[in-house]
């Protein structure tokens, strides 16, 4: 049997596209025979293959994928299958051109590219039903099909009648009535105070723009919106395929800005309690100009660990490249080693997979240079081909992992809303606000000492965990206070910072200032966010030391909490910067200024002792070799990977064996540039 919990592999492929390659049998053929060189197990098929599936309307085509299912079960292969609407074909575009999105500007496009379809399109919903239930009829019990892959990467938004109709339904099911979303949204500001719901349009450059609890509304309806196609995708799946598991990819955004955090544009969060199993598609950019290997694999475990927390339970990395892309600004490729090390780490973070974008190479179109396994070469022997390979050899051995848990004890929040009200609002630094940048600071430094994080949600327990970290948590509603202080009062420690509980679920600024609720909580009361230009700092001591601070001061007055840092400069000099207050059997810290790493290093170390958090492998863990646990059947798996250029050399901590060749690791253990071991040890 196929499906996925079932298989004992880790699963190893990728999108596959025999579509492009229909006129060229031989082609075919070579790809089965080179999968199976390849250690490939897995493929996803479908994605954008609509066209090649109803040429016309009405007139479907399976015959070619019907031998590609086959050819894929011959070789004991697993297949995942794409729904196609992540890219309709021509005909519909000409005949149904409501199927095609209008964009803020009120301009209907035409067709073209992908990924833009309109959500809530009547005709684009039922010819998306219609074929689903289609593939469900004829593949649903195939051995070989194992998941359903819903559409491709999900994302935008659109402004047709149709989608304005739905948001005026949604609010109207959120708010009730008009004078509810004038107060909510403040209307009355500027008098835009609606009077009937018709004037209700969606922020657009042609009106609204400006209204801030609107556009936070309006991202939250494109992720309902979002979420409500998808299930209307999967019902005739659901339906015919109870057995099989669904998922959609998700994303991660920021490249070449120096940033890899997940996609900002879908509440993930949400979007996840609807499918079975997370999956996402990995492009860090490796070996980029600004900064070292260690720092992008930070920023990678990171999203890593945010995919992984949102159901905590392995994912799948549904699409990575095994050398470049084609979309950074400088597309650099994998070097000879690195590709098994960046897929270790997915393995090494609660991945079950290493899936690639793409097997083969396209032969033309936008994507002709993005890289795959096979290249234009058509060679085993290139070392692309080698290198993965060799990785689907040594993931083999690593079989018994598949599955495993981790057991974790630190947590961070991140909100989308919040991030989203955040970004939006006025005032501060507008190029400073960095919410998840700044999450990533923190991480960084548990990251280091090899200490497991999970980035949570407000809507996830947060009992759980030993610490929760949660700074910036700018939208903060009721019910999250209520929950963190339950959490500090029955034993739990929370650090939280400058920016936290500014507003409400609609982005209105509490009355009165900061709730009652957050002064219990930390003992202090906010007085002002000052903001600090670029080149501006101040200091703060902390433990006898001294540390630079940057980009926003929060002038604070403390009620209960012990003052543990003081600000240096400026005309709040000598006024508290760092809070701890105890509250019940727990503690609660503030930080109201913002730090460089140095200070965080310093501060969470005492923490992170009491809590007794750290128990890497290592005795002396450093930044460019992370070591990650899984945990299975009483054992712990650790993921020894090297990030960097040299020879790293590591004590460790315990007697473990080496799960590939079996022999017992003890006292020192030598990493290659580039190197994974993986080394088993009684729990
Ligand atoms: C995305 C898409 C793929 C492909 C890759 C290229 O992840 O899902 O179809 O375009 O990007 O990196
Ligand atoms: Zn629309």
């Amino acid at each position: 049997m196929a499906r996925f919990d079932l298989d004992e592999r880790f699963w190893h492929g990728g999108d596959y596209n025999p579509d492009q390659w229909l006129a060229y049998p031989e082609i075919l053929e070579a790809d089965i025979v080179m999968m199976e060189k390849a250690n490939i197990n897995t493929v996803t098929l479908g994605v954008f293959a609509w066209s090649a599936l109803e040429p016309e309307e009405g007139t479907f085509t399976f015959e070619w994928l019907d031998k590609i299912f086959e050819d894929i079960h011959a070789m004991g292969g697993n297949v995942i299958l794409a729904t196609p609407s992540g890219g309709r074909p021509q005909w519909m575009s000409e005949k149904y051109p409501e199927v095609n999105r209008t964009d803020a500007l009120n301009m209907p496009h035409h067709h073209g590219f992908r990924h833009n379809h309109c959500y809530s399109s009547p005709v684009y919903r039922e010819k998306v039903q219609i074929i689903n239930q289609k593939l469900a009829e004829r593949y649903g019990q195939h051995p070989a099909l194992s998941m359903w892959h819903i559409s491709n990467e999900y994302s935008g938004e659109c402004y047709c009648k149709h989608c304005q109709e739905n948001w005026r339904k949604w609010l109207k099911k959120k708010y009730g009535d008009l004078e509810a979303v004038n107060e909510a949204w403040w209307m009355r500001f500027w008098g835009g105070t609606y009077s009937s719901w018709s004037q209700v349009l969606p922020p657009s450059p042609l009106g609204e723009t400006k209204v801030h609890g609107m556009d936070l509304d309006w991202k939250r309806f494109n992720t309902d919106m979002t979420i409500d196609f998808y299930l209307h995708e999967i019902e005739p799946l659901r339906r015919l395929t109870p057995d099989i598991p669904v998922t959609t990819n998700f994303m991660a955004e920021g490249h070449d800005q120096h940033d890899f955090i997940p996609l900002e544009g879908l509440d993930y969060g949400k979007f996840s309690k609807y499918v079975d199993i997370v999956s996402w598609d990995s492009y860090p950019d490796w070996h980029n100009r600004y900064e070292s290997l260690a720092e992008t694999a930070m920023k990678s475990a990171y999203v890593h660990d945010q995919f992984w927390s949102l159901k905590q339970q392995p994912f799948l990395v549904m699409e990575s490249t095994p050398s470049a892309v084609n979309w950074h600004s400088y597309n650099k490729s994998k070097r000879p080693g690195a590709h098994i090390l960046t897929s270790m780490q997915q393995i090494a973070h609660g991945s079950d997979s290493t899936l690639y974008f793409q097997w083969r190479q396209s032969r033309g179109n936008s994507e002709k240079f993005h890289g795959a396994v096979v290249g234009h070469d058509n060679s085993t022997q290139n070392r692309v081909f080698q290198e993965v390979t060799e990785y689907g050899k040594r993931l083999d051995k690593l079989a018994e992992i598949k599955g495993a848990g981790k057991q974790v004890k630190v947590a961070i929040l991140f909100d989308w809303d919040s991030n989203w009200a955040l970004k939006r609002g006025g005032g501060f630094g507008r190029p400073t606000r960095l919410y998840p940048q700044t999450l990533q600071e923190h991480y960084a430094v548990f990251w280091e000492q090899d200490i497991g994080v999970d980035i949570i949600t407000s809507e996830h327990d947060f009992s759980k965990y030993d610490l929760l970290l949660a700074p910036m948590l700018y939208l903060m509603r009721q019910g999250t206070m209520r929950k963190l202080k339950q959490y500090v009062e029955t034993g739990g420690t929370l650090v939280s910072s400058y920016f936290t509980g500014m507003v409400g679920e609609t982005d209105l600024l509490y009355v009165g200032g900061w709730p009652e609720e957050l002064q219990e909580i930390f003992g202090i009361k906010p007085q002002e966010l000052e903001m600090l230009y670029p080149d501006e700092h101040n200091r703060i001591t902390f433990e006898g030391q001294q540390f630079e601070t940057k980009d926003y001061s929060e002038i604070i007055t403390v009620q209960q909490a012990d003052v543990l840092g003081e600000y240096q400069e400026d005309f709040y000099r000598g006024t508290p910067a760092v809070t701890r207050h105890i509250l019940g059997e727990g503690t609660a810290y503030y930080l109201a200024a913002r730090t460089n790493r140095d200070f965080l290093k310093q501060f969470y170390q005492p923490i992170i002792k009491e809590l007794a958090l750290a128990d890497s492998l290592a005795k002396n863990p450093i930044y460019e070799v992370s070591i990650q646990t899984r945990i299975k059947n009483g054992y712990r798996y650790y993921f020894v990977m090297n990030f960097s250029e040299d020879v790293q050399t590591i004590e460790l901590s315990q007697v473990t064996a080496d799960i590939e060749t079996g022999q017992t690791v003890e006292a020192e253990l030598r990493l290659a540039p580039y190197e994974t071991r993986i080394l088993k040890a009684v729990k």
